[in-house]
């Protein structure tokens, strides 16, 4: 059974608790929410300019496509204001900033009637999110820059919740994947060569639960879920944000949703700083989650704009 819940009354620590049981949380539009979304347009809006950017695929080779798209992810995603807007969505939707974990904001564009499917708009096969070496406890939230479509969401599977599903993740390694994977996805216009963990054999996919609210709202649920990107037919691009967040009480026990089929290597976890103050996850954390992290660091970990560091920082 999933239950989805409209704008709870909730505390953090129950939702996370339902959460990790497989529930879904919807919150309607509001200040802080469009505040980011509403940022994010303004980015995508400057970069396709004259152009709507949710039509810009009827009237543009799909290179050119890519040519806009490829700067506009890494500018919102880096941008100091992003992270500000981040923070103050966390804070008013009640996250527990001391022992909340998150990573940057993604901007995701899902193109429509497969004009562009691979690289800066690759469309997601049935995964679960835990499968690319992030933790059992990660929740992901997403919220859309437009108004979509049920054409044009993403649905989940929700009979795997329990269910485990054969796939290919013990031939995923999240530092490889960070080195080779992300650099070269800004080229990759016609297919994608990523190595990406997938289902091995024929899913049961329907029922799908797919969820449509309006841009500016959001969506809360366990990077657990089996979900899929809905192969666009709604006659536009789809632009979206997403990001994830760990809780530190989770991480520390390796609780968090079930762990039932998830066999990659390396751990996320660097990525990830708090919500409070911006400090790492503590090494004996990493540990729990990859016994021999590799020494050399760089490119693994996530580095804040420096001049968005909040005064309290470390
Ligand atoms: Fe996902």
């Amino acid at each position: 059974m999933t239950t989805i819940y409209f704008d709870t009354h909730l505390g953090d620590e129950e939702r996370r608790r339902r959460l990790y049981t497989g529930d879904i949380f919807v919150f309607s539009p509001r200040p802080s929410t469009q505040a980011l979304t509403e940022f994010a347009r303004e980015l995508i809006e400057e970069a396709f300019r004259p152009l709507d950017p949710q039509r810009a695929q009827d009237s543009l080779p799909v290179e050119k496509f890519v040519e806009i798209v490829g700067p506009l992810k890494p500018r919102f995603i880096h941008h100091p204001r992003t992270l500000d807007l981040l923070l103050a969505l966390l804070r008013d939707l009640g996250a527990e900033m001391e022992k909340t974990y998150f990573d940057v904001p993604r901007l995701r564009v899902a193109t429509s009637g497969g004009y562009l499917t691979a690289g800066v708009a690759y469309v997601l096969h049935p995964h679960r999110d835990i499968w690319y070496s992030s933790p059992p406890c990660q929740l992901n939230w997403w919220l859309p820059v437009y108004p979509f479509e049920s054409e044009s969401s993403f649905a989940f599977h929700t009979r795997y919740w329990k269910e485990p599903v054969p796939n290919s993740s013990h031939e995923y390694n999240h530092y490889e994947w960070n080195k080779v994977g992300r650099a070269s996805a800004a080229k990759q216009v016609k297919a994608d060569i990523r190595k990406q963990p997938k289902p091995l054999g024929p899913l049961e996919l329907e029922p799908e639960l797919r969820v449509v609210c309006p841009p500016g709202g959001l969506i809360l649920f366990s990077g657990a879920h089996l979900h899929s990107t809905v192969p666009n037919e709604s006659g536009r691009s789809r632009f979206s944000i997403d990001f994830r967040t760990a809780h530190l009480d989770a991480l520390a026990s390796v609780g968090g949703a079930p762990n039932i089929d998830r066999h990659c290597t390396g751990t996320t976890l660097f990525e990830l700083r708090r919500a409070s103050d911006l400090a790492p996850v503590p090494e004996e954390i990493i540990r729990l989650y990859d016994p021999n992290p590799p020494a050399d660091r760089e490119g693994l970990v996530y580095k804040p704009p420096a001049e968005a560091v909040p005064a309290s920082g470390t």
